[in-house]
């Protein structure tokens, strides 16, 4: 298949790139590099540098390829950051989005597979969640992501465009070499902030909240591997090749980890003390996080092969071979 994939210098989007050229695919690449790094864009993946809000930009890139498909990465996923500056979120998120489905039902390309979150379901009790679960998102990132969905979901009615959404949780880990990874900035994300301790980068790790009603006070959270979520994607854009009907998919492990058990194993990993304090709650931190992942096994046949281990490990190697991130802290 001929695939468009916004977002592929970012960290999942990079992963997805990778995975599909080693499974033959041929692979074109929109990104504007604001948080996507030119190192993680694959040398076998033709790169067009631009933004997908650029109309005259995209469907200049419509216009030299034909796709069979997309795979839309590209988007701010900061949770606190959108708290802050929500018209960013819902103009680089559901504005790029109207443009990027503007130009699919304009050339005719009538598969997609959106990259969404589990952050559009908000502070839920019932665990683990399913699909069914009323969306209520406690933040602008979620509620763009949701609003993305619903587009998405019209377009299909209006410009036969089929889609799977795919509502990640907490996804973490790298490419077994360590040759790409997850190099944000801010870093805000728990594996690779307790990893930039083990590079002694960080004096300690801080955990936010040590009396939450969990088994050890700390917020729990469903890992995913980053390639295991990337073979989903991959496993989405057969599904819908195969003429198969629009869904919305989680992807989580149905597995909780609490934040303590992380730097556990973070400890058995590298081998080092790992210190680290408490300080009071995150705001919008929900308690646990679950998914329900039935559906993902019965349409996508897929589940997780990866456990908490390979996640932190290979996250270690990229950080090891990258330590300051790839542009060696030159930003
Ligand atoms: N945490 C710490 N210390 C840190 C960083 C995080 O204690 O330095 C804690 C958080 O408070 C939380 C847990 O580790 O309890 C996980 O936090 P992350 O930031 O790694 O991930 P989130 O669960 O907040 O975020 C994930 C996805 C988002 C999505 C969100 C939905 O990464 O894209 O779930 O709530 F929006």
């Amino acid at each position: 298949m001929k695939i468009l994939v916004t977002g592929g210098a970012g960290y999942i989007g990079s992963h997805f790139v990778k995975a599909a050229i080693e499974q033959h695919h041929q692979v074109v690449i929109v990104d504007n590099l604001v948080t996507g790094h030119i190192e993680a864009i694959h040398p076998e993946a033709r790169f067009f540098m631009g933004d997908i809000r650029d109309r005259t930009f995209l469907d200049d890139v419509f216009l030299h390829e034909q796709f069979d498909a997309c795979v839309h990465f590209a988007a701010h996923s900061l949770v606190e950051e959108s708290m802050r500056a929500p018209l960013l979120y819902f103009d680089n998120n559901v504005y790029g989005t109207i443009c990027l489905i503007e130009a699919m039902a304009k050339h005719h390309v009538e598969a997609l597979v959106f990259s969404s979150s589990a952050a559009v379901y908000g502070v839920k009790e019932e665990m683990p969640i399913s699909e069914s679960a009323h969306e209520t998102p406690a933040n602008p990132y979620g509620e763009s992501k949701l609003m993305m969905e619903r587009m998405i979901r019209w377009a299909e009615h209006a410009h036969h465009i089929r889609y799977v959404s795919l509502r990640y949780f907490n996804v973490a880990g790298a490419a077994e070499d360590g040759s790409i990874g997850e190099d944000h900035f801010p870093e805000t994300h728990l594996i690779p902030n307790v990893l930039q301790v083990a590079l002694e980068h960080k004096p300690e790790i801080i955990i936010f909240g040590q009396d939450y009603e969990t088994k050890d006070g700390t917020c729990i959270r469903d890992y995913i591997h980053v390639l295991d979520l990337v073979d989903a994607h991959l496993r989405a854009l057969e599904y819908l090749h195969a003429g198969h009907r629009s869904e919305i998919i989680n992807l989580g492990s149905e597995q909780g980890y609490s934040n303590l058990e992380i730097v556990h194993m973070a400890r058995h990993v590298t081998n080092k003390a790992l210190p680290f304090r408490f300080s009071g709650r995150r705001p919008g931190d929900p308690k646990v996080l679950i998914a329900a992942n039935a559906k993902a096994e019965k349409i996508l046949h897929w589940r997780p092969q990866r456990g908490l281990e390979s996640i932190i490990s290979s996250a270690w190697r990229f950080h090891q071979r990258f330590p300051s991130g790839y542009q060696g802290g030159q930003r």
